[in-house]
């Protein structure tokens, strides 16, 4: 079955919206949350799901009343469950919870988990034909192609997230696909973008999370200061628009203004701008066809001054040439690549290798571990776990 980029239909929200969120304690959970309290009149709330962070949960468990609770981690079952005891709320636990969450009666899941773990999550909700927002781009990067062929099937409507891709999706012409030559995505450039390779090299787990511009959880902090949070992104670029790997650029712009753009062939460069706050994706996807209010500040170009841009430092930065190799590379590729990338990642929030050693391990494993054509998700599950032991293994070493 060929599978082609389109944008969903949809229709206009009439009764409440029946949101679940997996992920509900994160960075990007919280903060639609925030969206849903400020409309309680427009959303009712069916399942959250966190992992450890059960004060989190059960605070907005007491808060939003939803049917169902998951703890990811099973050892919280219990205290969960107590702290509950006197709500109707059901309260579960472990991986397969979080896929019951995922498919339970909600017509809108946000899909917030970070990393691989969000995969089986994202993969339900879109089985069942819902609306999925999605911020887990490592789903993406991981099962584009069987990704994109489920939702084609389920006629499930995925509505993207992350900023630069929202943004490509609100001037991306699903219809005229052919006038479009290029999708220019922006990066911040992250914490390190005018420091040295000898200052990076340097850097600690706490320096790595400080962010100049966003507020987000600690792995795609550290995904930015590397810059494979773009790589991960060029590559989800390339399996949610079905563009190919030679017209997706990446422009550095510091100040996270312009959240992305599309070239048409006539010359015209089609932007959307906002302040750098993720709540105006994240209502964008929520109140979707719709739009509304966010307490996002307004942006005040005259305030700002000035715009502006650079090519990003191939030398300084090579996981945009990462994400190169592994599309170029194809079928397990990009799974590699992202798999040894979050265990580098933890390694170093666990200081256990330095900020420099997180490229070092993804350039090993994609050179490393076989890639094969992409054919189902068992072969995922296996290719994933592979590069994960080889990962350990060179972390080992190093
Ligand atoms: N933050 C942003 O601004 C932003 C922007 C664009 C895209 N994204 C993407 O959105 C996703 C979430 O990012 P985030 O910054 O919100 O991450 P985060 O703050 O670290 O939150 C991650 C969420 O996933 C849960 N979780 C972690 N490991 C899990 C596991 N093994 N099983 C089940 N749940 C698990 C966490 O639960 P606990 O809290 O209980 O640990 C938490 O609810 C990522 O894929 C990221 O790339 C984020």
């Amino acid at each position: 079955m060929t599978v082609t980029a389109v944008k969903p239909v949809a229709q206009t929200i009439g009764s409440k919206r029946r949101v679940t969120i997996l992920g509900s304690t994160g960075s990007v959970g919280c903060q639609t949350i925030d969206l849903i309290t400020r409309n309680p009149e427009k959303y009712e709330v069916v399942a959250l799901t966190a992992n450890k962070n059960i004060d989190k949960l059960i605070e907005q468990a007491r808060l939003l009343s939803p049917e169902l609770v998951v703890v990811g981690d099973e050892s919280h079952y219990q205290s969960v469950k107590d702290a509950l005891a006197n709500t109707n709320i059901a309260v579960g636990a472990g991986a397969k919870a979080i896929i019951e969450a995922a498919s339970a009666d909600a017509d809108w899941v946000m899909s917030a988990i970070v990393g691989t773990a969000g995969l089986p999550g994202t993969l339900a909700a879109a089985r069942r034909g819902k609306t999925v927002a999605f911020a887990n781009k490592e789903t993406l990067v991981c099962a584009g192609p069987l990704m994109m062929q489920l939702v084609a099937e389920a006629g499930a409507k995925l509505l993207p997230v992350d900023s630069e891709h929202n943004a490509i999706w609100q001037v991306f012409d699903f219809e005229r696909r052919e006038a479009m030559s290029r999708l220019i995505l922006t990066a911040s450039g992250g914490p390190f973008r005018t420091a040295s390779r000898e200052v990076m090299a340097q850097m600690t787990p706490e320096q790595a999370v400080k962010h100049p511009v966003w507020s987000m959880g600690a792995k795609i902090s550290v995904d930015s200061a590397t810059l494979m949070n773009k790589a991960l992104e060029v590559i989800e670029a390339h399996f949610l628009f079905q563009m190919s790997p030679e017209k997706i650029d990446v422009i550095v712009h510091p100040q996270s203004v312009i959240h992305s753009m599309v070239e048409y062939t006539d010359g015209s460069v089609l932007a959307q701008m906002g302040s750098p706050d993720m709540r105006i994706p994240i209502g964008y996807c929520l109140a979707w066809p719709e739009r509304m209010e966010t307490p996002a500040a307004k942006l005040d170009l005259a305030k700002l001054g000035q715009l502006t841009f650079e090519n990003p430092d191939p030398v300084k930065f090579p996981a945009l040439r990462f994400a190169r190799e592994a599309m170029h590379k194809g079928g397990t590729a990009p799974a590699i690549l992202n798999a040894a990338n979050e265990v580098a990642v933890q390694a170093f929030l666990d200081k256990r290798i330095g900020f420099l050693d997180i490229e070092r391990v993804n350039a090993a494993a994609l050179n490393g571990v076989a890639t094969a054509p992409l054919t189902d998700l068992e072969m995922l599950a296996e290719t994933d776990k592979q590069a994960r032991a080889f990962a350990e293994q060179v972390i080992r070493q190093l």
